[in-house]
């Protein structure tokens, strides 16, 4: 015969938290002055599954079972703490509920229902006292009354609860007999990387109250939170309620997610394919040839944007912290597929996001502070702390908002946002590489004015990047046929000429295990890199040379060595890693504008927009050109090069940009294609 037992819900809490672990943590609560307990929901479902299921359907109902059955166990513990926070009480929080609902298959059939979420924080009040009891005084009669409170709005006595006056209208709220409790909303998003292609992220609020649940994590943050589904309806003051709800969410628990991404999650035969890959010798051929396959050419940006993906090895000295990621800035003319480009990068990223230099929210791309419908004030993150631990694609960042300029260099160096406003004092994260694109000022590239001249971007923006490429969209007849031919194929076949050596879900889940390595250093590889830094140094040893290059190129140096050895999933970084992070930053150095076999690479271009002599320069020129005309009349282009080159060790490249400058300041003009003058 099978004995019944029939024991009230609190009861079977209760058993629960007799055991060992629970018992445990009960005891340990006066230590840290806790008024929560956190239940793991495995525990509950081991123990009691119709327990659990009950307080999946009926939350509320049984999360007060449950919190009633943790005072009294508390109570039998430590009779003394138990007596403390009576009138708190103690709150059971759930963690662990084994499935997440997606945002956006919250519905009308979750109302009243616990769920745990998964999502981003992109906003969060300051914290906020809200009236749980409130006390209220007749202003006729002087009787108080308490009202508890509910709902968005102040809720005041209807009538005055004195037999003798039963006033109706003037109370008063009396604020210190009042009682209070802690609140905050936040507000989550889907994680941007989830996002279905072409789709705007879905968000919910999530509203917090007790002192224990608030302040826990800030915008950036993934979180999971459990709660109870709530509809609400809008309400106004004079036509009352909306039929259409709105859902939010009552948090029970808000638990930071782990700070690994989500894909790194393998499987043996994931593990065994990219070991196999690792091993490829050519490896880093491949994983280029997989970035944007549709977008043809630009080998050097794809092997550019490959070092962004794996990044280096971010350093925590005792004193200051160095940056491991790379920020990447391409400058190009319209039309030459940097969007393209941008868009793919966050579907091979482990965390990624693409945006434009605007921001698609009011927070723009770093963060902004602003006041709420309900009177407060809400921080709200921008598109560098939603991309934190990850890359953000930012098109169009000539364009960025005044805010931004500012802001963004804090970001971009050190990698945090502070923001002091409306109350709201904090530090946010904003450990992001920055893929970042730009149209040039005037539309298109000109290649006689130097890169700060050509897009308007600070110098000080320019110098957080440590590789800039010019995409320039110049008639060049054998590209231009190749070109036409992957274009038109594409758009004939309606896929790529080549199929990708490594699929986007392999390579992103490639990349994210790489990150997981932090690559060391050889000799070999270190004095490659010191090795070049001194030759390039040295060129400016002669007097009135420019600067070549400084230390943040050479950390720049380091960061694109380390992210080529975790491309090959290596402990150590090698000399041929060192060489070519040398050969990519020569590269970009010449893109910039720069003459690099003359090794008067100079660095003031990008970092002041003026080589220290460029006026001396720009006399010469002058000088050698009347010189020239008294003898010729118009001067051969070609001509005035040799001589500036022969005699005055003025290179070609650099001789054509100051020419170009003349020129545009209307100190000398081309009478004929070929041929100059002074005016
Ligand atoms: N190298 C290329 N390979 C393949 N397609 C290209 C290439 N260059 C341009 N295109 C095509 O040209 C079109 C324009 O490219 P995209 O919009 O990316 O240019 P953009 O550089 O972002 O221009 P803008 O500066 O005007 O924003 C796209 O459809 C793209 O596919
Ligand atoms: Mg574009
Ligand atoms: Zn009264």
């Amino acid at each position: 015969m099978t004995e019944l037992i029939m024991e009230k819900p609190q009861e079977r809490f209760q058993n629960l938290l007799k055991s060992d672990k629970y018992r445990q943590r009960i005891s340990q609560m006066s230590l840290s002055g806790a008024t929560s307990l956190v239940l793991d929901f495995e525990d509950l479902l081991i123990a009691d599954s119709e327990l659990a299921e009950n307080l999946l359907s009926q939350p509320e109902e049984y999360l007060e079972h449950g919190n009633n059955a943790a005072f009294d166990q508390l109570q039998i513990q430590d009779p003394e703490y138990a007596d403390k926070i009576r009138d708190i009480g103690v709150s059971v929080r759930l963690r662990g509920i084994p499935f997440s609902t997606p945002i956006r298959k919250l519905s009308s059939e979750h109302i009243g229902r616990l769920v745990m979420l998964e999502g981003i924080i992109i906003r969060a009040t300051n914290v906020r006292p809200l009236v749980t009891n409130g006390v209220f005084r007749c202003k006729r009669c002087d009787e108080p009354m308490v009202v508890p409170q509910t709902g968005n709005f102040l809720t005041f006595p209807y009538r005055c609860s004195n037999p003798t006056c039963r006033g109706t209208r003037s109370f008063e709220f009396v604020q210190e007999e009042s009682e209070f409790i802690d609140s905050q909303e936040l507000r989550i998003q889907e994680y941007p990387e989830e996002l279905p292609p072409g789709q705007t992220p879905r968000s919910l609020d999530i509203q917090l109250v007790g002192r224990d649940i608030v302040d826990v994590a800030r915008p950036g943050d993934r979180v999971y939170v459990v709660g109870i589904v709530r509809a609400e309806a809008r309400s106004y003051p004079r036509t009352g309620k909306l039929r259409a709800f709105g859902l939010h969410i009552e948090a029970n628990l808000v638990d930071t997610a782990g700070e690994e991404p989500e894909s790194l999650v393998l499987s043996a035969e994931e593990e065994e394919e990219i070991r196999r890959l690792a091993k490829d010798p050519w490896i880093h051929r491949k994983i280029v040839r997989s970035i944007a396959p549709s977008v043809y050419g630009y080998e050097h940006i794809k092997e550019s944007v490959m070092y962004l993906l794996f990044g280096g090895v971010p350093k925590h000295l005792p004193d200051i912290r160095i940056r491991g990621e790379l920020n990447i800035l391409l400058i190009g003319d319209p039309g030459t597929a940097k969007s393209q480009l941008l868009r793919y990068v966050p579907r091979i990223a482990p965390r990624g996001l693409y945006t434009s230099g605007r921001g698609t929210t009011a927070a723009g791309l770093t963060a902004a502070v602003l006041p709420t419908s309900t009177g407060g004030m809400t921080l709200e993150a921008g598109a560098l702390v939603l991309a934190d631990r990850g890359i953000a694609c930012i098109d169009e960042m000539d364009k960025m908002r005044p805010d931004d300029r500012v802001a963004i260099h804090e970001a971009m160096e050190q990698h945090t946002i502070s923001i002091a406003k409306g109350g709201i004092v904090a530090t946010l994260n904003a450990r992001a590489a920055i893929l970042g694109a730009a149209n040039p000022a005037l539309g298109r590239y000109d290649a006689y004015r130097t890169v700060a001249e050509n897009i308007s971007l600070p110098v000080t923006i320019l110098s957080r990047f440590d590789l800039i490429f010019v995409l320039r969209d110049v008639p060049e007849k054998e590209r231009d046929s190749y070109m036409s031919e992957h274009i038109l194929e594409l758009h004939m076949r309606g896929a790529p000429p080549a199929e990708p050596p490594i699929s986007s879900a392999l390579l992103r889940k490639y990349i994210a295990h790489a990150r997981g390595i932090a690559p060391t250093l050889t000799p070999e590889a270190l004095s490659r890199l010191k090795d070049f830094y001194l030759e390039m140094r040295s060129a400016s040893e002669a007097e009135g040379s420019p600067i070549a290059i400084t230390a943040r190129q050479l950390e720049s140096l380091v960061r694109v060595s380390e992210a080529r050895a975790r491309a090959a999933l290596r402990e150590k970084v090698l000399a041929e890693d060192a060489e070519h992070a040398i050969a990519i930053m020569k590269r970009s150095l010449e893109e910039s504008g720069i003459d690099v076999s003359s090794h008067k690479i100079d660095i003031d271009i990008i970092m002041t927009g003026k080589p220290k002599s460029l006026q001396d320069k720009l006399k010469v020129i002058l000088t050698v050109l009347r010189e020239m005309e008294t003898e010729t009349g118009a001067v051969k282009r070609q001509d005035l090069l040799d001589r500036l080159g022969s005699e005055f060790d003025i290179r070609r490249g650099e001789a054509e940009r100051l020419i170009g400058q003349l020129v545009r300041e209307g100190m000398v003009y081309e009478p004929r294609t070929g041929y100059l003058k002074k005016t």
